[in-house]
């Protein structure tokens, strides 16, 4: 899969990818990454690429010429017909999330502009644009970030990727549940100990008690996710009876 990546920041979003599993995924040709400098394409001596916005305001807007000759230069480079997605990272996108993630991972291609300032101007989103994202209901001062969190999400979803034994733990989330809490050693921390079920070696136990602890953790933080999540018999039980007892609790 091929990311190009539109940005005045080139280095932040190319070092910042390159390590851990991303950088493995590079090394071993499964993910090509490439960020292309939309400075690249000014036209001017001083190459500026923001201007004053019309109607006045605060902030400078980006140019349109510039992004549109980077665009254009990514589709030359491109061995496909096939009109690529354009991602602008914006926060009045739609929100990502994993099933947005898991959908862009079918695509060859992905483009990527990242804006800065007080915007782009509209008509080059108009002329290139086809998904307008938000990583979050907050601002950041550049879609180098939002973009890097989308590439790195949408990454782990391209077979080959993940090792078998890490695809596992992105599964536990596509239940629909947030995480079980996990232990390493020492078995006793700071008085806190391991909880005697993990070291039981009983592994119909395990998965009963990590269940139990993700509905527990879900209801805690996330208790809107729990009209998804996808529960075992053992799981529905407990969650119905956790439900009574918040009924309980509210008649006290
Ligand atoms: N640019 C600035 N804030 C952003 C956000 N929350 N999501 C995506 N792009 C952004």
């Amino acid at each position: 899969m091929n990311f190009y990546v539109m940005t005045l920041f080139p280095e932040m979003v190319s070092e910042g990818l390159h390590t851990s599993i991303m950088g493995r995924a590079m090394d071993a040709g499964i993910i090509r990454l490439e960020t292309v400098n939309i400075r690249d394409y000014t036209l001017d001596k001083h190459r500026h690429t923001d201007d004053y916005p019309y109607g006045g305001g605060a902030g400078m807007v980006m140019s349109p010429e510039p992004i549109k000759r980077c665009y254009d230069a990514i589709m030359e480079k491109r061995n496909s017909e096939k009109k690529p997605r354009v991602i602008y990272l914006t926060p009045w996108g739609k929100v990502f999330d994993q099933n947005m993630a898991k959908e862009l991972a079918e695509e060859e291609d992905l483009i990527f502009l990242c804006g800065h300032y007080e915007g782009v101007d509209e008509r080059v989103l108009n002329e290139i644009v086809t998904d307008p994202v938000s990583i979050g209901d907050y601002v950041l001062s550049g879609g180098e970030l939002p973009a890097m969190v989308m590439i790195d999400a949408v990454s782990r979803m391209v077979p080959g990727v993940l090792s078998n034994e890490e695809s596992g733990m992105t599964e536990s989330f596509e239940n629909s549940l947030l995480e079980y809490p996990q232990y390493t050693r020492p078995e006793v921390w700071m008085e806190q100990k391991v909880p005697e079920v993990l070291l039981s070696g009983n592994h119909q136990k395990i998965a009963e008690w990590r269940e139990e602890r993700s509905i527990d953790r879900t209801l805690q933080y996330r208790p809107e996710l729990m009209d998804k999540a996808v529960l075992s018999k053992k799981g529905g039980k407990y969650y119905r009876l956790r439900q009574k007892e918040a009924v309980g609790q509210e008649k006290e």
